[in-house]
């Protein structure tokens, strides 16, 4: 099977040109190692019933549970992420963050496929965190190289799901808090872990200085020059690395339907 991999600007992001139905372990290598050189991959035009959707996350991951949502009747991992035409409020993830990361163990990777999608219906940005920590100044990479964030479930983005948790909440969500060290290492390279959706301190410092470095660091790592967009269609599949990438919705009229899993790895 062939597989392309075609880096966006900066590479930050790749497109991968394939068939996601017959996907081979070598290809799943290649997915991966783009994941831990560019952060987020997408592909287009996958036609993959939920199933075969399914098939394709477990061969990079382990399926994680979503806590806030239930599942997609009869496909266990897959959660829809929708909005709809007389929605009022933000776009279900419409805010900088990465996913989950108020539960102790974060998930890796989310993968993302638009199933209802019409035109020009929004698009997803990600920002690069290998890219936003290597623009740090030294200085500054020496006074957070050991700090540890907390991290809230109730934070900014939590407003983003009201509507969708009245409708498919799970009744088992609450007030989950975390705590992790907010510089990773992913394949040899250090990354910024921060959440603006979910980072509520940092520990161990005043509330002042707290607020002044979080402020400063959500600044910076939300910088144009990190970023790279993705306009969504139907049966694209985007799949990134929580671990070093942010990502926000941007806000847009009328209904769009995803389907989303969580992953360990
Ligand atoms: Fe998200």
């Amino acid at each position: 099977m062939s597989i392309k991999i075609e880096p966006f600007k900066n590479n930050i992001g790749a497109s991968i040109v394939c068939d996601l139905k017959s996907i081979k372990v070598d290809g799943v290598e290649k997915t991966k190692e783009a994941l831990n050189n560019y952060g987020f991959v997408c592909f287009r035009n996958q036609n993959l019933d939920p199933g075969k959707y399914l098939e394709f996350a477990k061969l990079l991951g382990k399926i994680k549970d979503y806590p806030m949502l239930k599942d997609l009747e009869g496909y266990k991992g897959i959660t829809v992420v929708e909005r709809k035409a007389e929605d009022k409020g933000k776009s279900y993830g419409e805010g900088w963050h990465t996913d989950s990361s108020y539960l102790d163990k974060t998930p890796r990777y989310t993968c993302l496929m638009g199933k209802i999608v019409e035109k020009d219906q929004g698009q997803t940005l990600f920002a690069s965190q290998f890219a936003s920590y290597e623009a740090l100044d030294q200085k500054t990479k020496e006074k957070i190289e050991s700090l540890v964030g907390i991290f809230s479930s109730a934070g900014p983005i939590s407003e983003t799901r009201v509507e969708r948790e009245a409708e498919r909440g799970t009744g088992k969500a609450k007030d989950f808090i975390s705590e992790h060290p907010i510089v990773k290492t992913v394949k040899n390279k250090k990354t910024l872990y921060l959440s603006p959706g979910h980072t509520i301190a940092i520990k161990n410092l005043s509330n002042e200085d707290s607020k002044n470095l979080l402020k400063f660091l959500f600044n910076h790592q939300t910088k144009k020059e990190f970023q790279t967009s993705f306009s969504w269609e139907k049966n694209s599949i985007v799949v990134w690395d929580n671990h070093s990438i942010i990502h926000s919705a941007t806000p847009f009229v009328g209904r769009r339907l995803m389907h989303r899993i969580i992953l360990d790895a």
